[in-house]
């Protein structure tokens, strides 16, 4: 299937759904057929799938979208390219799209949100960066930040969560000052789902003392409206695993334009620049020109790297094409409506989830052990996992519905639930 066709697919099915909020009724009838393979196998195996916070459904068409950028290798060997480098290109508008912003070239194609920051850290000009970060962010974040400090390239500050493990916005804002030279922090905390709270005014905090601001935008893309513009973080790592549909290795970086430049060229050598880098990255790369001095593309184009890896984008662009169709603000006023759903059901049954005012697309129930109540869950036919939290250590269920779960469904888990917690 061509993307264009896989496009059309997509609208032909969201225009049937109307201009209003989403209904259980409308995506049942237009958007399942789109899913026939995931929700047979919901048929077969008898499994309520929960962890859609975790690895998104893909839609039927993205095999065949996939397999048409296969074909066109087979029958057309290096011509495929052409097709290749429009898909990535696609895939870069679709994520601008999403971020409300009108430059694609703002947004890079990484293979994990690590890789994103990694190129950031490595860009900024200092060798020993001053890093205020938090406990709350997710493990290959956390990782990558404790490799830089143990390298000694980098010092960190590290934000810890209150007594009920939530993250206080001015906790982060009292520890930024003037050696501060980048603040790394989610916009919604992967374990607790908390949405983090003013997030603008730590990024005002973070500017006043000229320092940069990493967002991660993992739990909040496709879950939140997010404005790359008005927030004005300076970069946006993300992914399209989850709410997007869009499979692994298909993740961003987002380069806020005041640090792009608009001609390329030679940086000074104190200036942010990628040093994450590759032929991708040059002027007029099929000139194959070498220059001694390194000279970047224009705009955004100066953080891409090598030879991209071109079946990402064919594997990510349907559920990326569908988010924007249907529109982040639909989804998340249903993703609510559903959560709110799964959360009375539950309370039927007398569980009552950890609910934050502030969260993304997930509720928590608390567990004494996450790793036997997961199990157990799965043995009952619900899909969900666990974390700990991160000050307490105590473990969460996190259970996150989508537009395939219905309130039947829903109602079913919830009881498959409390039969469950009731035996640990
Ligand atoms: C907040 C957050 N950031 C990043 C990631 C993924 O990071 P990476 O792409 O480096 O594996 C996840 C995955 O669950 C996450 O929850």
């Amino acid at each position: 299937m061509h993307l264009d066709q896989a496009q059309q697919g997509i609208d032909q099915a969201v225009a049937k759904l109307g201009d209003t909020s989403l209904s259980e009724q409308t995506i049942v009838e237009h958007l399942h057929p789109l899913f026939s393979r995931v929700l047979s196998r919901n048929k077969r195996t008898n499994e309520i799938y929960l962890s859609n916070h975790s690895l998104g459904r893909p839609l039927d068409m993205v095999s065949d979208v996939v397999q048409t950028a296969l074909d066109g290798w087979y029958d057309e060997i290096d011509g495929v390219w052409g097709y290749w480098l429009e898909a990535r290109d696609r895939y870069r508008a679709q994520i601008a799209r999403a971020l409300r912003w009108p430059d694609e070239n703002a947004v890079v194609p990484k293979s994990s949100a690590a890789q994103g920051l990694r190129a950031v850290l490595n860009a900024l000009p200092s060798t020993c960066l001053k890093i205020v970060s938090t406990r709350c962010e997710f493990d290959s974040i956390d990782f990558v930040l404790k490799s830089y400090a143990h390298k000694g390239r980098a010092e960190m500050r590290w934000v810890e969560p209150d007594a009920n493990d939530m993250l206080q916005a001015q906790d982060i804002i009292d520890s930024i000052d003037e050696s501060t030279d980048l603040v790394v922090v989610s916009m919604v905390c992967f374990v607790t789902g908390q949405r983090v709270e003013q997030i603008e005014r730590i990024i005002e905090r973070a500017h006043a003392c000229d320092a940069m601001v990493v967002l991660d935008a993992y739990h909040a893309f496709g879950v939140l409206p997010i404005d790359f513009g008005s927030l004005g973080a300076d970069f946006i790592i993300a992914g399209n695993y989850k709410y997007t549909r869009g499979g692994a290795g298909s993740c961003f970086l987002a380069i806020h334009p005041r640090h792009l430049s608009p001609e390329g060229g030679v940086p000074p050598t104190d200036a942010l620049f990628p040093i994450d880098t590759g032929w991708f990255a040059k002027q007029d790369p099929f000139a194959y020109q070498r220059n001694e001095m390194p000279a970047f593309a224009a705009g955004g184009d100066a953080w891409l790297e090598a030879t991209p890896p071109a079946l990402t984008y064919f594997q990510a662009l349907p559920g990326l094409m569908l988010t924007n169709a249907i529109g982040v603000d639909r989804l998340r006023a249903y993703s609510l409506e559903q959560q709110k759903a799964l959360v009375d059901a539950l309370a039927q049954h007398q569980v009552s989830p950890r609910l934050f005012d502030q969260r993304g697309a997930y509720i928590l129930i608390e567990t004494p052990d996450g790793h036997e109540a997961t199990k157990r869950l799965k043995e009952v036919g619900v899909n969900s996992d666990a974390r700990p939290l991160p000050r307490s250590g105590s473990w969460v269920i996190r259970l996150c519905p989508d537009l395939l779960n219905t309130r039947a469904e829903l109602e079913d888990a919830a009881n498959r639930v409390s039969s469950v917690l009731q035996r640990i």
